[in-house]
């Protein structure tokens, strides 16, 4: 019964917090992502810097389409390896506007 009753309280508080509901690309990003580009995407991190990460806030990702960053996450670009099979594209779609997100 108590089992039953936090897992309800778990989802309620879920379905209260619209700022986590608008944002499902934040897991994926946090787990696939962030090691590298970092939780606020500057890539700042030890690997980010080492592999000379530019920030998702620079002019060049700001300016770029949707459809260019999914393509990076999905194909892969330069030192990155693709997520494709790896994310499916609806998850893709979810951590590129994730990604929108975080460069306001
Ligand atoms: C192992 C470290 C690593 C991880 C993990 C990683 N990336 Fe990257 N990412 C890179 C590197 C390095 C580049 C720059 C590639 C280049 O230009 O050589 C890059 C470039 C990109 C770009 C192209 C735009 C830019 O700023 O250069 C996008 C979009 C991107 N990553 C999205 C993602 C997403 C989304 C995830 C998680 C699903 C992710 N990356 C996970 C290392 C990583």
């Amino acid at each position: 019964m108590m089992k039953f009753r936090s897992a309800a309280t778990a989802l309620f508080l879920a379905a209260s917090l619209p700022v986590l509901a608008q944002q499902p690309g934040q897991t994926t990003y946090a787990a696939k992502c962030a090691m590298c580009h970092g939780a606020d995407g500057t890539g700042s991190t030890p690997v980010g810097k080492g592999m000379k990460l530019r920030s998702f806030k620079s002019p060049e990702d700001v300016k770029a389409t949707d459809a260019e960053l999914f393509k990076d996450t999905k194909d892969g670009i330069g030192r990155m390896q693709g997520y494709a099979g790896k994310l499916t594209d609806a998850q893709i779609q979810e951590v590129v506007a994730y990604i929108r997100a975080l460069q306001k």
